[in-house]
């Protein structure tokens, strides 16, 4: 039930700091350490390469976890969207494990991916939010996201809570492998849970930051570099499904190869800058764009802020940034489709599982 809330979006992002609370305790053994599955570690630990396949905001996951993955536990891993990968698969390594990341655990082309690797022999991992879903019970294993019935078809506790569960994994994973860790996991959520928090009680920023941006435009372009790359192409999802805004998301160096010719004066430009080794870069494409006539919005996070900016996200460890950069995203596009009129929870076109290849 949405009880007092006016959508279940808005519901869902607020119920992201406790997701992600309990997702924690759901992972911690008695002694408050991180854990999975030994059957899961040990299969995973035995692949020489991962394969992680999803579709839409769970494919965003993918490209943040796998970076989680390669970072901490130091294992190959390629991400791919399923539909394409369906027909078009790659060769595979002599000893590859395939991720599939899904919400609903129902997604078809997903599992049509799964079908294939299944025939081959290969093994496979499901993290989904739904336990007993076919993507969950046709693989040999399942992580589950422990985040509650998500219920608007634009997905964002999910996505944040399938962060959480592959950091965990790239976190139990390296030590498995005997790498160390140079830092808490549990503690480094728990501060990602309470910079959500403080994210949750700044709508009436994230509205006009909404309207001063987006009340008007007609297109949106998102952009960033490494984690915040992938972050952007979230927020570009999320904008243009409930809002209707044509949006995009870019690698910054890639603006200069062919999007900058459609920045006009005016165009909204939201750039995403939390990780420090590309700040400088990010903050140089949006000097480039401004040049341009582009109308610019910086969201950095604290440490790397600067006078220019228009939002600021608490100081968290760089690599679960993107858990709490997507929130003023998730925000932006709700209040941009608010203001537009548009049917938030259902919008036009799409459903919540897509069940059809
Ligand atoms: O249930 P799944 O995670 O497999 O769904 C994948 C996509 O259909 C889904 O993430 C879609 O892109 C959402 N509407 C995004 O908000």
């Amino acid at each position: 039930e949405k009880g007092t809330y006016p959508h279940y979006m808005l519901k869902e992002i607020d119920e992201q700091p406790l997701v992600i609370r309990k997702l924690i305790q759901k992972y911690q053994n008695e002694n408050g350490e991180l854990v999975i599955d030994e059957d899961i570690i040990n299969a995973v630990k035995q692949a020489d390469r991962l394969y992680i396949v999803a579709a839409g905001t769970s494919y965003h996951a993918g490209l943040v976890g796998a970076q989680m993955i390669e970072k901490l536990a130091k294992v190959p891993v390629e991400v791919h969207v399923a539909s394409e990968f369906n027909y078009n698969m790659p060769i595979l390594s002599e000893k590859p494990l395939f991720i599939f990341i899904s919400q609903s655990g129902e997604t078809a082309d997903s599992r049509a991916v799964l079908v294939q690797v299944k025939e081959l022999g290969h093994p496979a991992l499901t993290v989904t939010n739904v336990q007993g879903s076919t993507l969950s019970r046709e693989a040999d294993y399942t992580l589950l996201l422990h985040a509650g019935p998500e219920i608007a078809v634009a997905s964002t506790k999910a996505y944040t809570a399938q962060l959480g569960v592959l950091s965990i994994l790239a976190a139990v994973l390296a030590e498995a492998k005997g790498h160390t860790l140079e830092f808490d996991l549990v503690q480094d959520l728990g501060i990602v849970a309470n910079a959500m928090e403080v994210l949750c009680n700044a709508k009436e920023e994230l509205e006009d930051i909404a309207r001063k941006f987006l009340s008007t435009t007609r297109n949106c372009f998102f952009i960033g570099r490494t984690m915040d790359y992938y972050v952007g192409l979230e927020g570009a999802l999320k904008l243009k499904e409930i809002s209707y805004i044509q949006a995009e998301g870019f690698a910054g160096g890639e603006l200069k190869h062919g999007t900058i010719a459609l920045i006009e004066d005016g165009t909204p430009v939201i750039a995403i800058s939390t990780q420090e080794q590309v700040d400088l870069s990010i903050r140089g494409n949006v000097k480039e764009v401004v040049a341009r006539g582009a109308n610019p919005c910086i969201i950095s996070m604290k440490g790397l802020e600067t006078e220019e900016d228009s939002f600021v996200v608490p100081t968290v460890n760089e690599l679960l940034s993107p858990l709490v950069s997507v929130i003023p995203l998730q925000l932006i596009s709700y209040y941009a489709a608010l203001h537009r009129d548009c049917d938030v929870d259902k919008p036009r076109n799409l459903a919540k599982s897509v069940t059809v290849e």
